[in-house]
């Protein structure tokens, strides 16, 4: 019986297969590593089983195509993700499943996802996407310009729905919950949303147009329902932590109609997946999984800039993947936050683009002249950069930037 995981060289079709790219770190030579990760997570185990004929193999078993370096490439037939029910969660339990365990591998990191458009076409991605989003703030080109609201947790209800008033005056277009706030005793979410849903109605009024992204990240069974709390009471946009709650979270909200505001994505806990360089999952395959998903705003990082670590080469990779083309999937857009301020827009924009939201938390509510100023120094620093003029130069005749980089530079 001819059973060999390894097939060097050849070519797959891309339709046929979702190919995936993995480094790994091993006694093992690279080719049988390959091999081990193919086996185990296809039609093979540690043994040869001997239900396996040589036609299941020949039919589902997956393909290492390289094994080079560090790093192999393995294609899993596409018939393995077959049936209406397994969705994103049977793809991660292949592709990123046992093998991430194997006691033979001391680390692998899945760093590149190649789906088939047979695949990505079941799902309908973001509802709103960049597009949908920037109609929604009528804020065509320039970056958006948020702040997470500071404490993370704490202010009440209407203190909070104060800093959202003073961030929208100060010329912000988002705000959001902080990733640790979702319902608790001192700041309940329906009064939250109730509260805050006033004070943009007024911004609205006096012509700031604004939304904000409340979190309601919670259990599978109670996510709709939390949904529907915060849309009954004005929600604008909402807001999930995709790597606690999962990404059937998320697409569980995309996709469900009554849902029809922007779906705001935190990756909190994403370090323990993404930070170390030789195991876990990288960023950019979870935007990708993030965009099938339906998100419609993605935090990739700051390239550098802010309090997170980062890998520069991999949040550009990320910002690819929401930005490119992924079979049609409307592109969504990418957020910047973690310890930003004023000083840091130039050199992050030089990076980014304008096809970003760059929130700052601390940036706006450490001004020294309070939240709206911080807010007011944080749009004038994206409008400087937008228009190409030089930050402190800008400076010289704004106030709140002036401060702000006395504070901050
Ligand atoms: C986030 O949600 O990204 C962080 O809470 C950012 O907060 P910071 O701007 O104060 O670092």
């Amino acid at each position: 019986m001819s059973i060999d995981y390894l097939a060097l060289d050849e070519e797959l079709d891309q339709e046929d297969y979702i190919i995936c790219e993995y480094t790994v770190k091993s006694d093992l030579n690279i080719k049988t590593a390959g091999k081990r990760i193919a086996e185990e997570e296809s039609t093979g185990t540690w043994t040869h089983p001997t239900t396996l004929s040589e036609d299941i193999f020949k039919n589902y078993g997956a393909k290492v195509t390289k094994a080079q370096g560090n790093r192999v490439r393995i294609g899993y037939p596409v018939i393995d993700f077959s049936g209406d029910i397994g969705g994103i969660p049977q793809i991660l339990s292949i592709i990123a499943g046992n093998l991430f365990g194997l006691e033979s591998l001391e680390g692998v990191r899945l760093v590149q996802l190649e789906l088939p458009s047979e695949i990505v076409k079941q799902y309908p991605g973001p509802q709103f996407g960049i597009t949908r989003l920037r109609n929604i703030l009528d804020r065509p080109e320039k970056p958006l310009v948020g702040t997470i609201v500071k404490p993370k947790i704490g202010l009440p209800p209407k203190e909070f729905a104060d800093y959202v008033y003073q961030a929208g005056r100060g010329g912000l277009t988002n705000s959001k919950d902080d990733e640790t706030l979702v319902d608790q005793d001192f700041c309940p979410l329906e009064e939250r949303v109730s509260e805050v849903s006033e004070k943009l109605d007024i911004l609205e009024e006096e012509g700031y147009k604004m939304i904000h992204a409340h979190n309601i990240s919670t259990t599978s069974h109670k996510i709709l329902e939390a949904a529907d709390l915060a849309l009954e009471n004005g929600a604008r946009q909402l807001m999930i932590d995709v790597l606690t709650v999962g990404f059937s979270g998320l697409q569980a909200l995309a996709e469900d109609p009554s849902v029809d505001v922007p779906i705001h994505v935190h990756r909190a806990m994403h370090g323990a997946i993404t930070k170390n360089p030789h195991h876990g999952i990288s960023m950019s395959v979870i935007s990708k999984i993030v965009r099938m998903a339906g998100g419609d705003a993605l935090h990739i990082g700051t390239y550098g800039t802010g309090k997170m670590h980062a890998e520069v080469d991999e949040e550009l990779k990320c910002k690819e993947t929401l930005l490119g083309d992924m079979h049609g999937l409307p592109k969504l857009m990418p957020v910047a936050s973690g310890g930003l301020h004023p000083g840091l827009v130039p050199e992050l924009i030089k990076m980014s683009g304008m096809e970003v939201q760059i929130q700052a938390g601390g940036g706006v509510s450490g001004h020294p002249d309070g939240v709206r100023s911080g807010a007011k120094a944080l749009r004038q620093a994206v409008d400087a950069v937008s228009e190409g003029v030089d930050l402190k130069e800008y400076a010289e005749k704004h106030r709140e930037l002036r401060k702000a980089l006395e504070k901050w530079m």
